[in-house]
């Protein structure tokens, strides 16, 4: 007794002296409530130690800023919505604020500072931690959120490790990461939001501050969650949604989202680290056609240039570029062109002296350019922060468009340097407003891309897709360019990283996305590379890369076997390009990525968080995709719930089941979700080629509603922004039986005629079609629908005289052929 009281003595006097001890606290914490105003659906809040903004930003969103001092001026290169205008109640007391909207309640407690996020039903969604809340550690400054029980952590962008973040903590520091491990991080690019999942509910936090930023998701305790940044202010979106998919939808309508790809970037793409000279480059594109093996692009890395210097050409190894690309184009291939940003210091050499000229290179605090060394040797560095800037950089662009180049690549962009220590001080215009390279490193990628995305369309006469391609980013990313993620490595671990890298990328607003297929670094085994092929063929952006001096990557350079595996995917995915168009269509309407983690569809199924079944995702809505890799021969697969038909054979599979399946090479597993409405075309080698002018439509019978948005246009130009284009819906009702063509929308007209109705699992049994009774029949001889857009009602009114061809197949092997 004498000793714990002894004990206790000791305890007090060592947390009394703790305290005087830290009468100089270093940790400024936010402090209680001193003022608050309220201005509509805003609050301005004045604490001991800060000024916060709280802003009814939407019904669902919530925006919280928080600064030491006033707040600065409001910017953001990521976030391009306003605040809508948005019903709200706020009323306060002594103790507390409450604001609510028709989506959700907040309530910020006054003494000391608290904010909650609860549901319209008072369930917590996200609240700080009560004893830390939000604080500064010198200019560092962190919130600190409660741990809730069984929360999952997802999203994060370009980030390695689980699905679930939950135990880990992130790093974003843009970084040229060349052969990183699979658990590396950072990484090349920065997406500050992630997505809580816990409790049946789902939220959103993005945390809209550049400087280098930290996320921890319980990596020390479960007492707390946290983010927070070097420097800057707290400057925060809460999101709160009742489906997760409307919460990527929210996200997505603050950053902003795709725009339709060219179609061409959507088929099969050759790269290698580097194809030259141009009798390579054909070479290349022979062989692609004369294997029949379907491409669209072809993409010149380094070697192109004359010494690595950007905007030029080798003219020895390409001594006619125009005539090389008409060439390339005649067979149906594009070309895409990698570039660096680093300019090489070179007087005499045009693009460098007129930047010196109009002086849009970054600087030291003493006036002088910032130097580093990359490909070409030293160089200077386009600040892309400045109009100036990205306006040089759009110029020099011209000359690649008048070379006849599709595809602008941007590499290096996190700004690489050798050594990769480029100091804090130097100094960006940052649109007039001026700011040290720790606040605009993680966004020099993504102006660089707006600079390439806005120029080179420009370039091409303004009304032309251009496709861009970036290693690096920030938040926003989506709205310039597709992403790939760097350089990987050519192990199962990679590919089955960059498949979590895709998806993660895809719950932070990026749907287009890609990986070094076949893998950057080393060698892939010939059964790795055949799987890799086929899951880049469930990839939004197929690229096949490898690194100088490794072996050669292209589908023929494993053998007869491999090759035909490959083969038939890239051939499944040309026949898919009907559906993959309309999944990316989606993306740009609603900000739902091409790859889907099955977190998306099925939040609260705790399965989906387990390690053994993270990898899984769905190919845009009906493909369920099992990425094994190639090292097992029996692995274990989750179906979430619903009826699953296997893609090669139409086998149904029961959902909420945990299978073991055996594994070969030819076949990747594959399944269809019931309902699922999937339109495709035949085979072409390229998207130049016209396919056959039917589009089959496979429906699956199941017990669930849906509704596919089928959508065409052009491919290639932005007349689809004034209605051109060709849209219907075409829905499945399961109670009913019924499948039916919606009204066509769109001044276009659709590249195909007629259309086949394909019906997987409908055997024996009888179907409504626009409303008339219809039966199913095995006999391929059946009818055919013209399209007619002309006919408002389309085929929701097929007159006399009109066919459909409908039939029902017992098994899918005709369509998803495979070789071995
Ligand atoms: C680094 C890129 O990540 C890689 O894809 C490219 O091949 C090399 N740079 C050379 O340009």
């Amino acid at each position: 007794m004498k000793i714990s009281l002894r004990c206790l003595y000791l305890v007090l006097c060592f947390s009394i002296s703790t305290q005087l001890t830290f009468s100089q606290n270093p940790v400024k914490k936010i402090g209680k409530i001193t003022g608050v105003t309220i201005n509509n659906q805003e609050l301005d809040i004045r604490t001991e130690n800060a000024s916060v903004k709280v802003t009814a930003y939407s019904p669902g969103i919530i925006r919280v800023r928080v600064d030491k001092q006033q707040l600065a001026e409001d910017f953001s290169y990521a976030v391009i919505s306003k605040p809508q205008v948005t019903k709200v109640s706020i009323t306060q007391n002594d103790a507390e604020i409450n604001m609510i909207t028709d989506s959700l309640k907040v309530n910020i407690r006054k003494n000391p500072w608290q904010i909650t996020f609860l549901t319209p039903a008072g369930e917590v969604i996200n609240q700080d931690e009560p004893g830390l809340t939000t604080s500064w550690v010198s200019e560092s400054v962190t919130t600190y959120k409660k741990m809730q029980d069984g929360e999952h952590f997802i999203g994060l962008g370009e980030k390695t490790g689980g699905l679930d973040r939950k135990g880990n903590a992130y790093t974003n520091w843009n970084s040229d990461v060349f052969g990183y491990s699979a658990g590396q991080d950072p990484l090349y690019s920065t997406i500050p939001f992630y997505i809580g999942v816990h409790h049946n509910v789902q939220y959103g936090l993005f945390f809209d501050n550049t400087y280098q930023s930290d996320f921890n998701f319980g990596a020390s305790n479960n007492r707390f969650s946290s983010f927070g940044a070097k420097g800057g202010e707290m400057n925060y979106y809460f999101i709160y949604n009742s489906h997760l998919r409307d919460i990527i939808t929210s996200y997505t309508w603050l950053t902003g989202r795709i725009k339709m790809p060219p179609l061409w970037s959507l088929g099969y793409q050759q790269n290698r680290y580097s194809y030259y000279p141009d009798t390579e480059v054909y070479r290349i594109a022979n062989t692609l056609r004369e294997k029949k093996i379907p491409a669209d692009g072809i993409t010149l890395d380094i070697h192109y240039m004359d010494k690595y210097k950007v905007f030029t050409w080798d003219k020895s190894r390409f001594p006619d570029p125009p005539a090389m690309t008409k060439k390339l184009k005649d067979m149906g291939f594009k070309v895409t062109l990698i570039v660096d940003p680093g300019v090489k210091e070179e007087k005499g050499y045009g693009v460098y002296d007129r930047g010196v000229k109009e002086d849009i290179f970054a600087k030291y605090p003493d006036s002088t350019y910032y130097t580093g060394q990359v490909w070409p040797g030293w160089c200077h560095f386009p600040d892309f922060t400045s109009a100036k800037g990205r306006n040089w950089w759009a110029n020099e662009m011209k000359v690649y468009a008048g070379d006849g180049v599709s595809g602008i690549w941007n590499d290096m962009n996190e700004f690489s340097t050798w050594g990769q220590k480029a100091p804090d001080n130097i100094l960006f215009n940052y649109e007039g407003k001026g700011a040290s390279h720790m606040q605009i490193h993680n966004v020099y990628g993504l102006e660089m891309i707006r600079s390439s995305y806005e120029g080179y369309r420009a370039a091409l006469g303004g009304n032309k897709r251009p496709f861009v391609l970036t290693r690096s980013g920030y938040a926003g990313l989506q709205r310039y360019a597709a992403l790939w993620t760097g350089d990987n490595r050519a192990e199962d671990s990679h590919m089955l990283a960059g498949i979590r890298l895709m998806n993660s990328l895809g719950l932070s607003g990026v749907p287009y996305t890609g990986m070094d297929v076949g893998g950057f670094t080393g060698g892939a085994s010939p059964y790795l590379y055949a799987r890799w092929m086929q899951i880049g063929a469930f990839n939004p952006y197929m690229r096949n890369h490898t690194q100088i001096n490794t072996k050669s990557s292209e589908p023929w350079a494993y053998g007869e076997e491999v090759l035909e595996i490959t083969r038939n995917y890239i051939n499944l995915r040309y026949k898919l390009l009907p559906y993959l168009y309309s999944t990316f269509y989606e993306a740009k309407e609603s900000g739902q990525p091409v790859m889907r983690s099955l977190a998306i569809d099925y939040t609260h199924d705790e399965n989906v968080y387990n390690g053994t079944y993270e990898n899984e995702y769905m190919f845009g809505h009906a493909f369920l995709v099992f990425p094994f890799d190639s090292q097992t021969q029996i692995e274990r697969m989750y179906f979430p719930a619903g009826k699953w038909y296997d893609l090669y054979n139409g086998t149904i599979q029961q959902g909420n089941a945990h299978v073991k399946t055996e594994l070969g090479m030819s076949k990747l597993p594959v399944f269809v979700r019931e309902s699922s409405i999937i339109p495709m075309q035949s085979l072409v080698q390229t998207t130049a080629e016209r396919p056959t002018d039917t589009l089959t439509i496979h429906v699956y019978q199941g017990a669930v509603n849906n509704k596919f948005v089928y959508y065409e246009d052009d491919g290639e130009s932005y007349n689809y922004e004034k209605g051109d284009f060709y849209k219907r819906n075409i829905t499945y009702n399961a109670a009913k039986k019924e499948i039916a063509f919606g009204k066509v929308e769109g001044t276009a007209n659709s590249k195909f005629s007629n259309i086949k109705l394909v019906l997987h699992g409908f055997s024996g049994s009888t179907f409504k079609f626009n409303g008339k009774n219809s039966k199913v029949r095995d006999d391929l001889s059946a009818l055919m629908v013209p399209i007619s857009r002309f006919d408002p009602t389309g085929l929701s009114n097929p007159v006399e005289g009109e066919k459909v061809k409908i039939m029902s197949i017992k098994n899918s092997t005709e369509l998803f052929t495979v070789a071995y």
